[in-house]
């Protein structure tokens, strides 16, 4: 029996309400993209560290008494842990869970797009760096560029909706990519995302060769073609090209950093609740979970997590961030 019947919300110390949870599931990933992992640095963790479907489930019923109402599913690449459209569905029956999205770099979704919307998926996120096969290779270490546009293929007929294909836009790498994204975006109600390139883990000192600031991406679309503003969505800045079925999106937590609209937390694979994408400041959940920890203890390290979400990283003046040591896959893309 549960005495805690009233939602709550949970605020962190700059008044923001936290209602967004993401989730890894997965640290391995079957891509190695320039601007997250080198090749062979990692190694994985092993399965028994790895959270239990129970366990992430019962993390995000804990989020979900307190005001969580959208979770992402993230990885490494999510879509490697077996059997996710049965933890998907798990969690989008959770009380409170309204939404559970997914951000996949869609190598392996052609197969299983109908079961994650069966399993209440609502929508996509597909990394999709570049648009020729030969520099799909380059970025990711692999070819898989066909499987990239099955996937999305695979969505589509399955009814996730909106699609959003997220670019990392990288100096001398598909920065001369921005037009043929944004020539997509006509004939397919694709968002694309065009996303700064950020400062994290070992690839961050590549970041002053690879950075591409917002503004120089928008000078080159507007350049083309006249774009008229969309409202923004979440932390993306939207436009459209005339007549256009999609969106163009910028994101640029570099140069205009949106923290202070936070509200996320994010939980790593290995059961790590982490209050910022920079901040080492957490609380571990695996051990007090595989210790029996009762759900009004279990909200309470929430709660703990939501408290030490600091104002920003960018906060003080637009400084770039230390970088942190951690990959976005360890973390949590
Ligand atoms: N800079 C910006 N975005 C990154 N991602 C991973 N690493 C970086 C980085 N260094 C994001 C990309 C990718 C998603 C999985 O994580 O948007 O699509």
């Amino acid at each position: 029996m549960t005495f805690w019947k009233k939602r709550t919300s949970l605020l962190d110390p700059f008044g923001r309400t936290v209602d967004y949870l993401r989730v890894s599931v997965i640290d391995h990933c079957n891509l190695q993209c320039i601007y997250c992992v080198p090749p062979g640095s990692i190694p994985w963790t092993p399965k028994a560290e790895l959270l239990t479907d129970a366990e992430i489930a019962r993390v995000v019923r804990a989020a979900a008494d307190l005001g969580i109402c959208k979770v992402r599913i993230t990885g490494g690449e999510p879509l490697v842990r077996p059997g996710l459209p049965d933890l998907i569905q798990t969690l989008s029956s959770i009380s409170g869970i309204e939404e559970v999205s997914l951000t996949t770099n869609g190598t392996l979704l052609a197969r299983c797009a109908q079961d994650l919307a069966a399993a209440g998926l609502k929508r996509l996120n597909i990394s999709l760096d570049t648009l020729w096969p030969h520099r799909f290779r380059q970025i990711t270490g692999f070819d898989g560029l066909d499987q990239v546009w099955a996937g999305i293929t695979a969505a589509v007929s399955a009814g996730l909706s909106p699609i959003k294909l997220n670019v990392v836009v990288m100096r001398g790498i598909n920065d001369d990519e921005v037009g043929d994204f944004a020539t997509l975006t006509r004939g397919h109600p694709y968002q694309v995302r065009f996303i700064e390139f950020m400062p994290i883990g070992p690839t961050a000192h590549r970041w002053r060769d690879l950075f591409v600031p917002a503004e120089e991406i928008l000078s080159r679309l507007e350049g083309a073609e006249p774009l008229t503003q969309e409202c923004p969505e979440g932390v993306a800045h939207r436009f459209r090209l005339p007549g256009a079925a999609g969106t163009i999106g910028v994101i640029s937590p570099m140069s205009r950093p949106f923290c202070g609209a936070c509200t996320r937390l994010r939980l790593s694979a290995d059961g790590y609740l982490r209050p910022c994408l920079f901040s080492g400041k957490g609380v571990d959940l695996k051990d007090p979970l595989r210790a029996g920890i009762p759900l009004r203890k279990l909200r309470l390290l929430i709660q703990s997590a939501a408290a030490a979400k600091p104002e920003g990283w960018m906060a003080k003046g637009g400084a770039i961030p230390e970088a942190v040591a951690q990959t976005m896959c360890e973390i949590g893309g």
